[in-house]
């Protein structure tokens, strides 16, 4: 397992362009399964998740080509068994259910096994498939859902589920008659879903409100797309210039869907300006320094849980205090104890994590857990005075395309060892 070696406390200056979004990459490329047609995306980002996903595609009769960015994806005859080898690796392998039940009528999906950030059940989109007429049961570890054809409903979410929202507008699309989700994720990686959708066909109003509404349609035919922008890997960097004490101006980053983050940002002492045309951001650390401040996840547009590890690494050397509050995923602070050990005062209670900002982080080995994590590890890495070896780095590798060349790019010590194992 590989590791990242950063030898930190050196200011960070220059340009990063910023990839693909990873979270609306995968449903975009799911959903190649509810077309009749080939399709092309481009500005797919180089991840782990973006492979696994298009190895599941080619499992399931979708072969798919991945070349510098640009997928090509040839929908054929359909499979529709999504192996427990391929999505125990991947939670987002749930999104292949929507689609298939749409197409197919049938659907067998090994359950997502657990996840380092909490349980992350799927019943929230069983629930609301059933709604629209889908049989599931279990066995062998299995979800097995069977339907002759789905039928529009009226469906409200306990809980704005991104990935529920997501399956349930690509089974609506091809469903019968209109549905209605209400309590909807506004996530702007569904909005790209929604618009890619739209873009082979489908009948689609108000994504990104908490109510959207789907008129199914016969077919859906193929299209060329491009994904957004990841609004989390330019979060990461724009924590990355405050904690390093440079200047990072980000390319293809419009900012625009992250209002909670930049505000946040500045609030704790980071000043954000956009470019000059408009299609990126430049940050550094404003005078005053850096700042405790307090952050509460919460669903889109609130301040996104993705982003949570890594403010907390900034909050780690910044004057004052500041209260984490994780209301997403019910252990979503394991890079606390490693932060820690770099030398942090964090206090945790429950779903809370109380920040002492100290005057620096000193280097060390520490072991990634989950992606978010590990990107707060390298942050904190960067900003440490010492050598962070950072292990189990395949996490990093799940969501941030190229991070350490990106990094070495704008003056990081960093670089990337297979672990002796
Ligand atoms: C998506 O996960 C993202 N993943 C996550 O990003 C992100 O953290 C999350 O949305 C929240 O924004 C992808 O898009 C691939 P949810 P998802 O359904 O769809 C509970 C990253 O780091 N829940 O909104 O799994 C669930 O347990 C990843 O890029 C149920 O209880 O998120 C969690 O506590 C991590 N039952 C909460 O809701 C369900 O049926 C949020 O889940 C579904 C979810």
């Amino acid at each position: 397992m590989d590791t990242l070696i950063i030898e930190g406390g050196r200011p960070l200056r220059g340009t990063v362009t910023i990839s693909g979004a990873k979270n609306a990459a995968l449903p975009i490329l799911m959903a190649s399964i509810l077309l009749d047609e080939p399709v092309i995306y481009t500005n797919v980002p180089d991840l782990r998740d973006i492979h696994t996903t298009l190895r599941l595609l080619d499992i399931l009769g979708c072969p798919a080509q991945f070349r510098a960015g640009r997928v090509r994806v040839e929908p054929g005859a359909l499979r529709t068994e999504a192996p427990y080898d391929l999505v125990k690796t991947m939670r987002a392998s749930v999104l292949c259910l929507g689609p298939l039940l749409a197409r197919m009528g049938e659907a067998r999906v090994s359950m997502p096994g657990g996840c380092a950030i909490g349980a992350r059940p799927v019943d929230l989109h069983l629930s609301a498939l059933e709604r629209m007429g889908a049989v599931f049961n279990l066995d062998e570890g299995y979800i097995h859902g069977r339907c002759a054809r789905l039928k529009g409903a009226r469906i409200q979410f306990d809980f704005p589920t991104v990935g529920g929202t997501e399956n349930l507008l690509m089974a609506a699309s091809l469903a019968e008659g209109d549905t209605v989700l209400e309590n909807a994720a506004r996530e702007p990686e569904v909005v790209d879903l929604a618009n890619f959708l739209i873009r082979c066909g489908a009948r689609i109003e108000g994504h990104g409100s908490s109510e959207i509404r789907i008129h199914g349609v016969p077919g859906l035919h193929g299209c060329e797309y491009a994904i957004m922008p990841d609004r989390i890997e330019a979060g990461t960097f724009l924590a990355a210039a405050g904690i390093t004490d440079g200047e990072l101006t980000l390319v293809n980053c419009p900012g625009s869907d992250m209002e909670a983050v930049l505000d946040k940002l500045k609030a704790a002492g980071l000043s954000i300006a956009p470019t000059a045309d408009g299609r990126g951001l430049t940050a550094r650390r404003a005078a005053g320094g850096l700042r405790g401040v307090d952050v509460s996840t919460r669903p889109h547009p609130g301040f996104p849980t993705d982003m949570q590890a890594q403010i907390m690494a900034l909050l780690c050397v910044a004057q004052g205090s500041g209260i984490v509050e994780e209301n997403i995923f019910e252990n979503r602070f394991m890079h606390v104890q490693e932060l820690v050990r770099m030398g942090a005062d964090i206090r945790l209670s429950g779903s809370t994590a109380v920040v002492r900002g100290v005057p620096g982080l000193t280097g060390a080995p520490v072991m990634a857990s989950d992606l978010r994590a590990s990107a707060s590890l390298v942050l904190a890495g960067l900003a440490a005075r010492g050598v962070t070896t950072v292990q189990r780095i395949y996490h990093l590798d799940r969501g941030y395309e190229h991070m350490e060349v990106k990094l070495r790019a704008v003056g990081a010590a960093i670089r990337r060892a297979a672990a002796r194992d």
